[in-house]
């Protein structure tokens, strides 16, 4: 399969890309310049991303940005980052992108457990996280031609936790929590919200 991977240069982008990179033709897709690139905050820049890359058989969107801050800090602007590159430019990888895929093609988003499991200063990233959710349950009732639409809610990743001099046993490693990205570009689900925890690896 052609699989798309937005998000590739991330922690979770780069793990992803190398668990599906051995099975796949994978495209990369960053946000800074050079090679395939997008802004996610941009639908002008998803569309142009369509149109240089043409068909393909899978999207995996491994980027979202949403700010981290207590309520008492959150500004307009906060909420607006969350709401316009995380839910509405994960949105627009499939509004735009289904005209561009293949019949039975498949979309695996991303949230996040901060979703169903909210912390201090998760307010932002809770609300985008469920948005994604909901719009996923949804657009799986309507996509046309056998194509899917799923979403991956990864825990904290080690490597992540790690980076932020947090307590690294609170999360996963980042290469176990891809399996659940192969779970949903290669098998038949639809609608379904990925806990990769829950996943067991065949
Ligand atoms: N890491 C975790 O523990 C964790 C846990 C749960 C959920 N998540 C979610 O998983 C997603 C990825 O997290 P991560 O930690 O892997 O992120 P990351 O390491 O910061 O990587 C971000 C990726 O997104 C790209 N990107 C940045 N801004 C973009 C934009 N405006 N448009 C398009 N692409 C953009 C970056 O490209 P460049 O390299 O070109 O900048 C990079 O490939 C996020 O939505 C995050 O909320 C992460």
């Amino acid at each position: 399969m052609r699989v798309i991977v937005v998000g590739a240069t991330g922690t979770i982008g780069t793990a992803v890309v190398a668990a599906l990179g051995t099975r796949h033709n994978v495209v990369k897709v960053r946000h800074q310049e050079g090679g395939f690139h997008v802004d996610l905050a941009s639908s002008d820049s998803v569309s142009q991303l369509f149109r240089v890359l043409g068909p393909f058989d899978a999207l995996v969107c491994t980027a979202g940005l949403a700010i981290f801050a207590n309520l008492d800090e959150l500004r307009d602007a906060d909420y607006h980052t969350g709401l316009s590159n995380k839910l509405m430019g994960q949105v627009n990888l499939v509004r735009i992108g289904r005209q561009y895929i293949s019949d039975g093609g498949s979309f695996t988003l991303t949230s996040g457990v901060l979703s169903q499991e909210p912390m201090q200063g998760s307010t932002s990233f809770s609300m985008v996280n469920a948005g994604v959710e909901g719009f996923v349950r949804a657009a799986a009732l309507e996509l046309p031609r056998g194509i899917r639409v799923n979403a991956v809610s990864p825990p904290w990743v080690t490597e992540s936790l790690i980076a932020l001099e947090m307590d690294p046993s609170l999360g996963m490693p980042v290469a176990a929590a891809a399996h659940a990205y192969l779970a949903s570009v290669e098998g038949d689900g639809t609608g379904h919200i990925i806990d990769p925890r829950k996943f067991t690896a065949k």
